[in-house]
Order: structure tokens, then sequence, then C-alpha cells
């Protein structure tokens, strides 16, 4: 399967749904997808998934949604994590891949700005020691559905080639890149604002943070883990050995960064 062309490329959000159940089929896809495939950004940090099917909009509203306002869906996901370093780049990354494994089945989500994690909590009436560190909805599209794909950023003005603000040579990285780099360009964000760059290199990549005011600190790491997901995910579908995302920082070169951006991760190729 050409993941990028397939799945990465084809997923857009839905904010209106069918008035159709989520069958529990696709749950345990879910749910046997979280458990033996899908891999972690960082070991060690403990998840839950859980499902809400058709009862806790009501209540969700309350805390969840950005501009006030809530998506109404036939299920919502969410992932509970225990707080550590990059945990919620962490959930992000697996909730991402949960999102793109709903399109692959031919279902459809939209991502909820939390703006409230204990009131998100409290609201799922969840009895567990985690937080919330995601919440997606999800369902079938409406089939009335007229929401225009969005926009996003060129490969162009996403990448830069050794240093932060230099032209790439396109010929020189993209035959092998291309696909995982166009993945970064497709992924969600928050508003779809798209705050952040990559760098690349010969051996490695590095994920940029490009200053944002609308963005807060719980969706940009959550923007992050989305981005380094698919980028992993279409690099894995053709390679081997999948490449893997460090938070470590980079001392052996000279990024160029100004001072308003931050070096998030970097990936070996
Ligand atoms: C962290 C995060 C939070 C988001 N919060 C909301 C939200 O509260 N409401 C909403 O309608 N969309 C939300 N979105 C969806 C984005 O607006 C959407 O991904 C973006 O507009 C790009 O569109 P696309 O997903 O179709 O590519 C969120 C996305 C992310 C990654």
């Amino acid at each position: 399967m050409k993941y990028y062309e397939q799945i990465v490329k084809n997923r857009n959000s839905c904010r209106q749904y069918a008035d159709r159940k989520v069958d529990n089929k696709v749950l345990n896809e879910l749910l046997k997808y979280y458990e033996d495939e899908e891999s972690v950004l960082v070991d060690g940090i403990e998840t839950e998934l859980r499902f809400y099917v058709g009862t806790v909009w009501d209540e969700l509203r309350k805390s969840v949604g950005y501009n006030g306002f809530c998506i109404k869906a036939p299920a919502y996901m969410v992932i509970f994590s225990d707080v550590a370093d990059h945990y919620r780049e962490n959930a992000g990354y697996i909730a991402q891949g949960l999102t793109l494994k709903l399109t692959e089945l031919g279902l459809a989500a939209c991502w909820l700005t939390i703006n409230d994690a204990y009131g998100a909590k409290t609201a799922l009436d969840a009895d567990t020691d985690k937080v919330v560190a995601c919440v997606v909805a999800f369902g079938y599209r409406d089939p009335q559905d007229q929401a225009k794909k969005a926009d996003k950023k060129s490969l162009d003005e996403m990448t830069d080639g050794f240093k932060y603000g230099q032209d790439i040579d396109t010929d020189l990285f993209y035959r092998e890149l291309e696909d995982g780099l166009r993945a970064i360009a497709r992924a969600q964000s928050f508003a779809n604002k798209q705050p952040y760059r990559i760098i690349v290199d010969y051996d490695q990549i590095s994920l940029i943070g490009l200053p944002d005011e609308e963005t807060n600190e719980n969706d940009r790491r959550l923007n992050y883990g989305i981005v380094m997901f698919n980028f992993f995910a279409v690099m894995a579908a053709v390679r081997p050995q999948p490449p893997k995302w460090s938070f470590e920082p980079v001392t052996d070169r000279d990024l160029g960064l100004p001072a308003d951006v931050t070096y998030v991760a970097k990936c070996k190729l």
C-alpha cells in the first residue's frame, strides 16, 4: 500500500458526521492496533486508550473544543497518559496512528483542543490516575458534508536544507524523502497553523517549532507528535528499518536557528 497516497494524503478532518453508529468491530480493530502494532514515541510512558460512544458530548463540550465549539460525533477516543517528559508529544503520536487507522477503515475524525484537562476527565467520569492527553472525535462522514480540504504549506515552505531558512536542494533530498516530508506538510495542526518546519541534512532531519501565539502549549506538543508520527509511518512503509525520533539536542552541527524558533527533535535517516 502506498501509505502516503492512500492514507495520509486522503485524510481530512471531519466536522459533520453521518447518523451511523460506530460498531464494536471498528473499536476492536483500533484497540488491537493500539495494543499489538503501534509504536510509541517515548518508551516507558504508560497510556490508556478509551472509547466513548454516543453519550458524552453534552458534558465534554464544557471543556473540549476550540472557539467554544465541541464537534458532535458518534464516538470519541481519548488517550489518558502518565505525566512525564514529552508525554503530550507521545500521546499525540499514538493518537495520530489511530486517526490514520480510522482513515484506513473508512471512517473520519477530528482532533479537539482540550481547554481544561481536569474538567474533561470529570466529564468522562474516568477512574484512572492518568491525565486526559488527547481527545479525537470520530465516526462516518456525512455524505452531505461539503467541507473543502484545508490548504497546506507547500513542501518548499516547510523544508530547509542544512540550516534554518536555507533553500533546500530538492534533487538531492526529495527523491527518497519526498513522501515522508509531504506527510509532515499534510499533517493536522491546531487551526491549520502548521507552526513548524523541517531542516533536512544528509543523515537526519530536525523538527523546528515556530512561534505562534494562538496555539497553546498542549496543542503545540500534540502538533509535534502528529507530524513525527506521519513521517515515521510513511518511511516505515518503505524501509525495513523505520527511522526513530529523538528529543536529544543537536550538538554536532549548527542549525542556524534564530532566537524566536525552538528546536524540537531530530530523526536519524
Ligand atoms: C492539537 C489539535 C487541536 C485541534 N482542535 C480542534 C478543535 O477544537 N476543533 C476543530 O474543529 N478542529 C480542531 N483541530 C483540527 C484542525 O483544525 C485541523 O487539523 C486543521 O484545520 C487542518 O485540517 P485537516 O485536518 O483537514 O488537514 C485540531 C487539530 C489539532 C492537531
